[in-house]
């Protein structure tokens, strides 16, 4: 892997986000957990680059994103997509993950975790979160399609402070 810049970030990220999904990762090579998410965006805001993710409230990594202040999100090829699904479909509360997805975990910088298999590995530095509105929707057509069991998801905004690609 080696670290690029934004400037280098070549991918459609609609799709990248979108299509091939990622692994949001939060917590340190002692104690982290994984989760597949493909609802996310990346922009510019407050004068620097940022991703912004989704995240329902029941989820075990949830935890581990509210008591880190650095998450990771990591793009994988095609041949992952059976590791992704494992990840997105269990949970780290009663299933070893990364065992099961086989998927090599490591520590690009002490505070983040991502994994070898990775082509991509975007480390981000929390900056806002809120939680998502009922009252805030225009389009009031989204709530019965997505949360008709309640639980709006928090939005996370985060700094894109390192890129490493293969
Ligand atoms: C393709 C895909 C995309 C997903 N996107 C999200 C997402 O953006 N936000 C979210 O909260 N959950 C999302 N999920 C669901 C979580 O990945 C799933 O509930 C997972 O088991 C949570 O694991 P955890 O309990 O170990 O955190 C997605 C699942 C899949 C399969």
């Amino acid at each position: 892997m080696k670290e690029i810049s934004v400037d280098n970030l070549s991918d459609n990220i609609i799709n990248l986000i979108g299509k091939d999904w990622m692994l949001v990762t939060a917590g340190n090579a002692s104690s982290f957990n994984t989760m597949t998410a493909s609802w996310g965006s990346m922009g510019f805001l407050w004068g620097k680059p940022v991703a912004t993710i989704f995240i329902r409230p029941q989820r075990h990594t949830y935890g581990f994103i509210e008591s880190s202040d650095v998450f990771t999100l990591s793009f994988f090829s095609e041949e992952y997509r059976k590791a992704l699904t494992l990840c997105g479909t269990k949970s780290g509360r009663d299933t070893d993950k990364v065992k099961e997805s086989g998927i090599t975990p490591y520590a690009p910088m002490s505070d983040c975790v991502s994994f070898e298999e990775a082509r991509l590995v975007i480390r981000c530095r929390k900056l806002y979160k809120s939680l998502l509105k009922e009252e805030n929707f225009i389009d009031k057509g989204i709530l019965p399609k997505w949360y008709k069991d309640g639980d709006l998801h928090y939005v996370y905004t985060a700094e894109i402070e390192q890129i490493w690609a293969k």
